[in-house]
């Protein structure tokens, strides 16, 4: 059956209802991390350059694949799913017109757009959609295209790309380091005619996850992983299965959880030197860390220190994982500063936790102070997106009282079943619609 029939619309009524433990530290055991929601992505994008099936593991039960795996289907694409093994058959693939609803709900639908025009010489979306976390451009995607020979037209929010005999060649530089930019111009890249090489590219994980997928289908891509990528021109086959990397954002926000609440929290199936400067922020804090292969066991320390944490292109501090961090820093003695240097709105989730009892106040959109420790209180708040709202379970976790966290379908996005997962551990938590 295709994914798209299977799909089960979450309720957009939906809410998680947390008893908080009001400071108590006593979860206990293990919670597994699945495969990363922005690895998976490109790499369902990816499949559209391969005229044949591409099977990949480890993929999580998030809606945003269900929401890309329709769109590919609304391309002329068939995409199945078994468990946590997902097949994409791209072999007739004709459709170059991404639709516009879909796109709108998932920022990330722009990864299609490399694939789309590599091998079809023509791709129409609008502006993608995505969380509210800022101002979100795509200026850096139109000047790469221009740089590999396409023609760029804009009607109003629809943007149409086209290069009929094909991409050429060329040299980029990304005036900013963006992820999603680099992984849909080495998409692009590799169907080219000639050698394209992509300066100051991110170094992401999930980046050089992508490139070794694709030399797995015969790509021949250099340097992803550095600041210099260079993919020369070939084409594809079809690829041998491909497991998704575990997702480092959903092992952040587990470590923080154990740092916060747990008596002793065991984080497994992750990739530690994933999360180096996760750790070393938990470290600067004081909590007890144990790593071995493929697990970092955590321990909620007596005291917390407060830090300075600066959010960074990888190999930096995630800034996915400022939020679920936040939390941990309202429980530190003392004053800590939060640098988000990505993006410019995230900072706005901090009014809720003021609500419940934090003290931060935001200096500038890319600074705030933060003074604890606080007592967090239940509320009832609304999640304005994915990691925001992590956040907040956390919050009601640490909190005294019941809390109620609305848009349960945002985290959703992105956290496979994660009530099940956080009330293994120990967690009070129900979704109620
Ligand atoms: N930027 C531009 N012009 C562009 C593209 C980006 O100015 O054309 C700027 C952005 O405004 C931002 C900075 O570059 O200030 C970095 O953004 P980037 O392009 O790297 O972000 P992204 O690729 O859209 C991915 C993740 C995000 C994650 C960021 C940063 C996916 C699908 N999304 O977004 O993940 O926050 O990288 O690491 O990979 C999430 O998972 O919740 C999420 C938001």
């Amino acid at each position: 059956m295709s994914i798209a029939t299977q799909v089960r619309y979450n309720n957009l009524m939906s809410s998680f209802v947390i008893d908080g433990l009001a400071g108590k530290k006593t979860l206990k055991g293990s919670i597994p991390v699945y495969g990363a929601k922005n690895a998976v992505l490109p790499t369902m994008a990816a499949a559209l350059l391969i005229k044949g099936e591409t099977v990949i593991d480890n993929v999580p039960g998030i809606a945003d694949v269900h929401v890309l795996a329709q769109i590919i289907e609304k391309l002329g694409g068939f995409v199945s799913r078994d468990g946590s093994r997902l097949t994409v058959n791209a072999r007739d693939i004709t459709g170059s017109v991404i639709d516009h609803t879909l796109a709108k709900t998932l920022r990330a639908s722009i990864v299609l757009t490399g694939p789309l025009l590599a091998r079809l010489g023509s791709v129409t979306f609008p502006h993608p959609g995505g969380d509210l976390i800022g101002e979100r451009p795509i200026d850096l995607f139109m000047a790469g295209f221009k740089t590999l020979g396409a023609e760029v037209t804009e009607t109003g929010e629809t943007y149409t790309i086209s290069a009929p005999s094909g991409l050429t060649g060329g040299d980029f530089f990304f005036s900013t380091v963006s992820v999603t930019g680099t992984e849909t111009l080495m998409m692009a890249a590799v169907l080219a005619k000639g050698t394209v090489v992509l300066r100051n590219a991110a170094m992401e994980p999930e980046v050089v996850a992508l490139a070794d997928f694709l030399k797995s289908a015969g790509a021949r891509i250099d340097g992803a992983g550095t600041p210099t990528i260079v993919i020369k021109p070939v084409s594809l086959v079809e690829p041998p299965p491909y497991s998704v990397i575990p997702d480092r954002i959903e092992a952040a926000t587990f470590l923080a959880l154990g740092a916060l609440a747990a008596e002793e929290l065991v984080v497994e199936h992750i990739a530690p030197h994933h999360l180096d400067a996760v750790v070393d922020v938990l470290l600067r804090m004081g909590v007890p860390i144990t790593m071995s292969n493929d697990r970092i066991t955590v321990r909620a320390p007596e005291k917390l220190v407060p830090v300075r944490v600066r959010t960074h292109e990888y190999p930096g501090f995630p800034t996915d994982a400022h939020p679920p961090i936040m939390v941990l820093l309202t429980q530190a003695v003392g004053e800590s500063v939060m640098i988000e240097s990505i993006f410019d709105g995230r900072l706005k989730y901090t009014e809720e936790l003021v609500r419940m009892g934090a003290d931060i106040t935001a200096i500038s959109p890319h600074r705030a102070r933060v003074v604890g420790k606080s007592q967090l209180m239940g509320a009832d708040i609304d999640t304005p997106d994915i990691r925001a709202g992590l956040a907040f379970m956390l919050a009601a976790i640490a909190a005294d009282g019941k809390s109620k966290i609305g848009g349960a379908h945002l985290i959703d996005r992105g956290y496979e079943k994660i009530e099940n997962r956080l009330s293994a551990v120990g967690v009070q938590i129900a979704r109620i619609d």
